[in-house]
């Protein structure tokens, strides 16, 4: 028997920055070890959308399009990968599909090869526009199931929605459980039904450590069939992060499996970042509590993300006595709202909810706008039906909408940004950075202005003497 291949992507750049150093690497720490990360044979290497666009411009003032550029040069031989939310593009609501179309577009021709496509409801109908475009324009689409638990998050769900997946033409299927509470047993279950229904597509698996079980269900994916795992290097793994690319490596090799990484390079790449990664300790980046396993999650399911922001909003509102209490009510919160999985934007939907309904003492009587938004459907259609009292109380007497809701958006978002900018934009890249963060992109340019215009009289000065 041939021996099996079983890939890695390497997330240092990406996702395990965004767990545990809020997504603060800058591109001058990323550039001395592209050749190594370039040379290792990661099946890809995730480095682009999730936090990284919003993080680089708001905090980084660096160019998020740019960044892929340079990332581009620096790793010719390594598919790159970005996380793209769907119909969301990068941010928080969705956007008309033009703009998700030329979104698209402009990573792909600025370098990515791979781009992991979810939707926070896994609903198909907001993933169908970005995994078209993503085909069209020549890169791999990875159609993605964000993981979930709940009565109706059933292996036949999660089948069906991959048969849809498949009939859209993805690249390959992605199961991303992004708050690690897939335990193996589970895995191995949904990665089995999933290889006999789709063979042919290849299968990625996606977990974090925060709750400890991430390495033993990586092992019972792969076993399951799984053919791409997602790893960190080990100075950046563990905890909210994933689990350690070399340990896995290691591990895979002694079990037969052919993973394609020179494994001596992957310490060298530790190697670069531990300091880094000391560094981000000591100046209080990287709270070493991040970085140790926490299974309460195991029990109450709710993600490591969603726990921090109840106790800090409840700590805000001087209301730390309700803990409790708003531990308990928000997974009522989500049976309610027909049990989304918990990632961005759902994961602060219901975590909201839950600390509006138990700070007033009476459920649903205060409901914030993405509430009332998500009751009309403008997230999409929800796993389960929207209790009907619940439906009834937030909206009155409104009806939800029946059509996709970016079918109800203006056309001309781009066209209007694009006057709006006038010649502060100086390509369509910075056109998109404006309508996925407008103040934000808008300070940006500016500052860029002002630095340029700095250079410029500096070399004026130069000739001058
Ligand atoms: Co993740």
């Amino acid at each position: 028997m041939a021996t099996r291949q079983v890939g890695l992507t390497e997330t240092v750049l990406r996702d395990a920055g965004q767990s545990l150093i809020a997504t603060r690497l800058p591109y001058d720490k990323m550039e001395p070890i592209l050749d190594k990360l370039d040379s290792a044979g990661f099946y890809s290497l995730e480095c682009w959308g999730g936090a990284t666009f919003d993080v680089c411009l708001r905090y980084l003032n660096e160019d998020p399009w740019e960044r892929l550029r340079k990332l581009r040069a620096g790793l010719p031989n390594t598919k790159l990968q970005m996380l793209l939310r769907g119909q969301n593009i990068l941010g928080y609501k969705h956007y008309s599909d033009d703009v998700v179309r030329r979104f698209v577009r402009a990573s792909v021709r600025n370098g990515i090869d791979i781009i992991r496509i979810f939707d926070a409801l896994n609903d198909v109908d907001n993933l169908r526009v970005a995994i078209e475009e993503t085909l069209a324009a020549g890169a791999m689409a990875s159609g993605t199931i964000s993981y979930t638990t709940s009565p109706v998050h059933t292996l036949d769900a999660y089948v069906a929605m991959v048969k849809e997946l498949q009939a859209m033409g993805v690249s390959s299927i992605c199961i991303k459980d992004m708050s690690g509470i897939m335990t193996p047993n589970s895995a191995y279950d949904l990665v089995s039904a999933i290889k006999d229904a789709v063979p042919e597509l290849p299968l990625v698996v996606h977990t974090h450590s925060t709750t400890g079980t991430g390495f033993m269900t990586y092992l019972k994916a792969v076993e399951a069939g799984a053919d791409v795992i997602d790893t960190a290097i080990s100075p950046f793994s563990g905890g909210t992060s994933q689990p350690t690319t070399e340990t896995m490596a290691v591990t895979l090799r002694e079990l037969g499996y052919d993973t394609g990484l020179n494994e001596h390079v992957l310490y060298e790449i530790a190697d670069y970042f531990k300091p880094i990664r000391n560094a981000y300790i000591d100046d209080g980046t990287l709270n070493p509590i991040a970085l140790t396993t926490d299974a309460s999650c195991l029990e109450h399911q709710i993600p490591g993300g969603m726990l921090s922001n109840l106790l800090s909003q409840l700590k805000m509102m001087n209301a730390l006595d309700k803990y409790d209490e708003a531990l308990k009510e928000t997974p009522r919160v989500r049976e309610d709202l027909g049990f989304p999985p918990l990632v961005t934007p759902t994961s602060q939907i219901v975590g909201n909810q839950a600390v509006n309904n138990v700070l007033a003492g009476e459920r649903y009587k205060n409901v914030s706008n993405e509430v009332k938004g998500y009751c009309r459907g403008e997230y999409g259609k929800t796993p389960a039906p929207i209790k009907p009292e619940i439906l009834q109380k937030v909206l009155g007497d409104e009806q939800p909408m029946t059509q996709r809701y970016a079918d109800t958006l203006p056309t001309d978002i781009f066209e209007k940004a694009e006057a709006e900018l006038g010649d502060r934009a100086t390509c369509e890249e910075d056109v998109l950075s404006y309508i996925a963060f407008p103040q934000v992109a808008e300070k940006f340019f500016a500052d860029r202005k002002e630095a340029q215009e700095r250079v410029v009289a500096y070399s004026i000065k130069k000739v001058e003497e």
